[in-house]
This record gives structure tokens, C-alpha cells and sequence, in this order.
């Protein structure tokens, strides 16, 4: 559903606490008011995810920020003005009102306004503009998020928990937000917690400094944990060269095989896989149509999936960093399914 009433129904059931799923340009969110702990509380169960990983509040455009927040640096302001609406999340101080629960007990809280346009009408509607619909990634906790309305429904089926699913077609960006820290800038300065579309230059360019990578310190993101955005099919990253090598051993091993890659494959061997995806081998394109890959290769059949490696150039950091959460594990096990590393 997606015309004007069943936006406005949107809003009405988040106003009354409930859930709705909601397209966003990176991803689909899990939406509740912010502000309704019972509504937070049910984000985490429905996800599964652990009551410490903190939640994303998505603010309308020209929402007052300072409601959020009453430690907004001057880099803050600069990249609001530049990026949103759109695909970065800033952490900052978080206000003594606004709930722990939604920061994971943690004093910051994460702040995006995103662009898409149904996003946009359903933060404008609810609340008259001037609440905060607390979203993560609209999946069980760990898995791949969804860029579809048909992934949501895949991952949380009928369940009576979730009051609405908004469908906005396919997420254009494909991989979730750029998460930047600014809520320990005067100490540790501005920190790239999650690469995204917007890359640490472009920040850069509008604040003067290179965003750091997370120290000790850092805010705790589950979407940095080493294991994320996995499929249930072990995957491995492999380089082109080494690709047909590995395919072919597993194959041999009776292993059904399922391929990502963007390198031409001679016919006959495409014939042999279980699962296929080619694609154009540029970081926008590719990002777009990651996540709805990994899952139409999830559900092939195969025993493993195969993905060839991206170029290792900073606009495909994102993609990248996706790919590597995805595989996490994976390369062990497919290489010993392919006989090329002996069982331990
Ligand atoms: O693109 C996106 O960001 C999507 C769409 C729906 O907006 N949302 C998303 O949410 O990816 P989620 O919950 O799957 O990932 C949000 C990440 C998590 O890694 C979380 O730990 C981190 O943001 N995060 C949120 N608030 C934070 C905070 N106060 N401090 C540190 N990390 C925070
Ligand atoms: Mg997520």
C-alpha cells in the first residue's frame, strides 16, 4: 500500500503505538514512535534483536533537531544542510528526555531525516511532522536487509505485530546509511561508524576533517559487528582470478554453487550453478541490487554462494564492507568444502 490513505493509516497506527514497515532510499525500516516505549520495546521483539544495540530516529524534513539533541556541533548543522534528506545518520548527544531504550542505553542517540518520498509524506503526517519514528533495518536481527516490500513480508510473514507495510518500490541506494559520530567531536572528532553512499570525502569536503575509524570508545552499531547483513547460505568473497578455480572444485565435490559476480562467465559454466546474478560492476549500480541478490541466491537451493570480489576503491568501501559482514565465516567453511583446506 502506498497512496495518500494508506499513508495517512500509516501514521495513524504508529501514533497509536503500533508497527509499520516503511521504504526508506537505503533500506526498509521497522518503524515505531520513538517516544512510546511500549512501540520501542516491540521493535526489538519483533526484530529479536539485543535490548543494547541502539535504534536510528527518522525525523521529518526541517524537524527541530534540537529536540533530539542539546549538544549540536556547528559539523552537524553543515552536513544536515548538505546531505538530508538523504542516506547519513549523525550520532549525537542525546537529550535527557528522549528514551535510553531507543540509544541502547547508551547517552547518544542516531539521527536521520531520509529522502524518499514515502518516508518523507509518513514523517510528515505523523505526529504533524514533529515526532521521531525510531527504525533499524526491517529484518531479524543479523540478516540481510530488505530493499523490497516483498523482503519484509519474507522476513516477519503475517505477523499480527506489524500493523502496516508500505510499499515503495525497490530501495534506490540499496545498502544502509552512512553512520557518522559527532557526539564525542570535541575529543575524539567526527567518526565513521558504517560506510554507506556517502563516503568519508565528500564529509570531509563539507566539515574540513577526515572522519576517523572507531576506537575503543566508540558507539556500539550492531550493524559493525563482524557478522551482519549474512545470508543462511555460507558465502565467501573470492577474487576474480581464483573464482572458476574454486567453483570448479566444489562442483566436483558435489557441491551446488551459487555465483555474484560482474566478470563475463563462459556459458556452459553458468549452466552448471545453482544460482546466478551478474552485475554491472560500478558501486550505485551494484549497491541498488546487492541485498535483493543475496536473497534470490539464499533461496536457490545451493550449498554455498560465491561472490566475486569488488574493486578495493573508496566509493565501493560501502558495498564492501556489506560483503565482508556478509561472508564473515563463510570462506573457512566453502573452503573446506572444496577439499582446498583440510577439516580441523
Ligand atoms: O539506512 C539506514 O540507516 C536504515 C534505514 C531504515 O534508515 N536503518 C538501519 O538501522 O540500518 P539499523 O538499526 O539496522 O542499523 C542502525 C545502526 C546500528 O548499527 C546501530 O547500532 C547504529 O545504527 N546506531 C543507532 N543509534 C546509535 C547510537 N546512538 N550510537 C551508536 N550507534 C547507533
Ligand atoms: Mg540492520
Amino acid at each position: 500500500m502506498k497512496n495518500a490513505d494508506d499513508i495517512l493509516a500509516a501514521a495513524r497506527i504508529l501514533e497509536s503505538g503500533r508497527l509499520v514497515a516503511f521504504p526508506t532510499e537505503t533500506v526498509y525500516g521497522l518503524g515505531g514512535d520513538a517516544e512510546n516505549p511500549a512501540a520501542v520495546a516491540a521493535i526489538y521483539a519483533l526484530k529479536n534483536r539485543p535490548a543494547s544495540h541502539p535504534l536510528i530516529v527518522h525525523v521529518a524534513s526541517g524537524s527541530d533537531i534540537a529536540y533530539w539533541s542539546d549538544r549540536i556541533p556547528d559539523e552537524a548543522r553543515k552536513l544536515m544542510a548538505a546531505f538530508w534528506p538523504g542516506p547519513l545518520t549523525l550520532i549525537l548527544k542525546r537529550a535527557s528526555h528522549v528514551l535510553p531504550d531507543v540509544a541502547g542505553g547508551q547517552d547518544s542517540v542516531g539521527l536521520r531525516c531520509p529522502s524518499h518520498p514515502v518516508a518523507q509524506a509518513l514523517l510528515g503526517l505523523f505526529k504533524q511532522g514533529r515526532g521521531g519514528v525510531a527504525a533499524p533495518s526491517a529484518n531479524r536481527f543479523g540478516h540481510v536487509s530488505p530493499t523490497m516490500a516483498q523482503h519484509v513480508r519474507d522476513e516477519f510473514g503475517d505477523d499480527p505485530r506489524l500493523g502496516a507495510i508500505l510499499d515503495g518500490g525497490q530501495s534506490e541506494v540499496g545498502i544502509e546509511s552512512t553512520i557518522l559520530d559527532l557526539s564525542r567531536i570535541e575529543t575524539a572528532g567526527p567518526v565513521l561508524l558504517r560506510p554507506g553512499k556517502i563516503g568519508a570525502s565528500q564529509i570531509a569536503e563539507v566539515i574540513g576533517m577526515m572522519p576517523k575509524v572507531p576506537d575503543n570508545g566508540a558507539p556500539r552499531a550492531s550493524g559493525t559487528l563482524a557478522s551482519h547483513y549474512a545470508p543462511r547460505t555460507p558465502v565467501a568473497v573470492i577474487p576474480s582470478d581464483k573464482l572458476l578455480q574454486l567453483l570448479v572444485r566444489l562442483e566436483e565435490n558435489g557441491h551446488r554453487v551459487a555465483l555474484l559476480h560482474y566478470s563475463s562467465l563462459p556459458a556452459s559454466r553458468k549452466m552448471s550453478l545453482a544460482g546466478e546474478v551478474g552485475l554491472y560492476c560500478a558501486p550505485d549500480v551494484y549497491s541498488h541490487q546487492l541485498y535483493a541478490s543475496l536473497r534470490k541466491l539464499d533461496r536457490s537451493g545451493a550449498d554455498v554462494i560465491l561472490v566475486e570480489a569488488t574493486p578495493e576503491t573508496e566509493t565501493w568501501k560501502g558495498v564492501n564492507d556489506r560483503l565482508k559482514r556478509a561472508a564473515y565465516n563463510g570462506l573457512g567453511t566453502i573452503e573446506q568444502l572444496a577439499g582446498v583446506k583440510e577439516t580441523d
